[in-house]
């Protein structure tokens, strides 16, 4: 893919439906008694790749592009299922949600089945959700913690009460999905920071007996916690999906860097758990607002509109010192931490990321991949263990670079390409957005003037 500098962004788009919210609504629908509707469907190869699981499990799935329906699972009495015993392994392909989430589904059915992945899925970290799933009785063979995962469910499950070790919005996911087979409440505390409550949500929005609070520990800390009622079973409901804000993220960025840009962004998702990208943004003194903001489906949507920077000579955040990203703050940041890094060469004081090790384990090494791009585009950065620095005002050149097979990488550099002098060439990229928003450099070409 080759990309040459913008000058503006102006335009009126719509992002595809979030991947996150997908994921799960495809998951609960199949859980579900009776027939579901899901619209706005995610583009994404990733919930292509959750269809092609529940297919595999005896799901009946119908697709009419960004139509979905569903017809659930959810056995008449009680809270099992009546999913078919796979015949093959199931292929997650890239998607880490897709793996970890099923994984939790898994390990209540009462049979044995295998999730496999690719390259880059299987060199990911599992033993975060085979851990709590095997204290609530399942068996799941890994390779060294790694997939191919053969997961040995067991129904009904031992309801338990699970601290997450990190920060993960998967694993407390495949832990309350897991939970809705178990005998009793199963309950996930949240120590290090709230990540994304979109499974809470949906399991409210379809009826489980779901539960959500926070409370003060001893030390004066917060901590957030789920829990759900298993074995009760649930209705199906028909479901709207929101435009992902993470896919949103890109084009919000793009636009709020080049003078003279005006993009509206229409149907996004604004959950307060996904929206500290764009906090930080109008932090730095980017010109973002909400309009119109309603819920739908129990999630927050509203249109985003994000005008330029007023002048090239004024940087964004007006010569304050860098930015520092670390804390609670990295998990509501996670998926944008590569975009935020290149606005980070953009402004003055540049942009300071710690204790984002997680960074490490998604789809490419993001702290690796993000540097090494970063650095060939003629900008100034420093690599840590668990983060990076960005020195600001840097002037980007184009370059050739390598998308690593990693569609934020490949997005996050279409966004510093628009901004570098010259033309940038990024190995990889058409294939790899497919992961999560196929349709992006055909919106991004719309939207763009030159
Ligand atoms: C996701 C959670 C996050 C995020 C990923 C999607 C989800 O991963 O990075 O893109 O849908 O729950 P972690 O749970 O590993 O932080």
């Amino acid at each position: 893919m080759k990309i040459i500098p913008a000058r503006r962004l102006r335009g009126r788009v719509n992002v595809p439906g979030d991947k996150s919210i997908t994921h799960r609504a495809a998951l609960l629908a199949a859980l579900a008694r009776g027939r579901s509707r899901i619209t706005n469907f995610s583009s994404s190869a990733d919930c292509a790749s959750t269809l092609h699981c529940l297919a595999q499990l005896g799901v009946a799935v119908e697709r009419e592009g960004s139509v979905v329906r569903v017809e659930g699972a959810g056995a008449a009495e009680g809270g099992g299922t009546t999913f078919r015993v796979p015949s093959v392994a199931l292929d997650c392909g890239n998607s880490g949600t897709t793996m970890r989430l099923l994984a939790g589904v898994l390990a209540g059915q009462p049979f044995t089945s295998t999730l496999t992945g690719d390259a880059s899925l299987s060199s990911r970290p599992m033993r975060r959700v085979t851990g709590p799933v095997e204290l609530m009785g399942a068996r799941v063979k890994t390779e060294e913690g790694h997939a191919p995962l053969v997961v040995e469910g067991r129904q009904p499950l031992t309801a338990i009460d699970y601290e997450t070790p990190v920060a993960s919005a998967q694993v407390k996911s495949c832990v309350l999905l897991a939970g809705l087979f178990a005998e009793g409440r199963t309950r996930v505390t949240e120590a290090h920071a709230l990540t994304r409550d979109h499974t809470e949500r949906m399991l409210r929005w379809f009826g489980a007996h779901i539960e959500t609070g926070h409370a003060t520990r001893d030390d004066g800390a917060t901590v957030h916690v789920a829990s759900v009622e298993g074995m009760r079973g649930f209705a199906a409901r028909d479901f709207h999906v929101p435009g992902d804000i993470s896919s949103a993220a890109f084009l919000t960025a793009a636009a709020a860097l080049l003078p003279g840009s005006e993009l509206l962004i229409e149907g996004v998702g604004l959950n307060p758990t996904r929206t500290r990208f764009l906090d930080t943004l109008i932090m730095l003194g980017a010109d973002a607002r909400v309009e119109d903001e309603h819920d739908v489906c129990n999630e927050p949507v509203g249109t985003l509109r994000v005008r330029g920077a007023r002048d090239e000579a004024e940087p964004l955040d007006r010569g304050k010192p860098a930015l520092p990203l670390r804390g609670p703050d990295i998990a509501q940041l996670i998926d944008e931490l590569p975009v935020l890094a290149v606005v980070g060469t953009q402004i003055e004081g540049g942009l300071e990321i710690r204790e984002a090790g997680e960074l490490r384990v998604k789809e490419s090494d993001r702290i690796r991949t993000t540097v090494e791009n970063l650095r060939a585009m003629g900008a100034e950065v420093e690599e840590y263990e668990d983060g990076l620095k960005v020195h600001g005002r840097a002037r980007l050149r184009g370059a050739r670079l390598d998308a690593h097979g990693d569609h934020r990488i490949a997005m996050a550099f279409a966004v510093a390409a628009l901004l570098a002098d010259g033309e940038t060439e990024i190995v990889g990229a058409e294939e790899c957005v497919a992961v999560s928003f196929p349709e992006f450099f055909h919106l991004l070409e719309s939207v763009t003037e030159r």
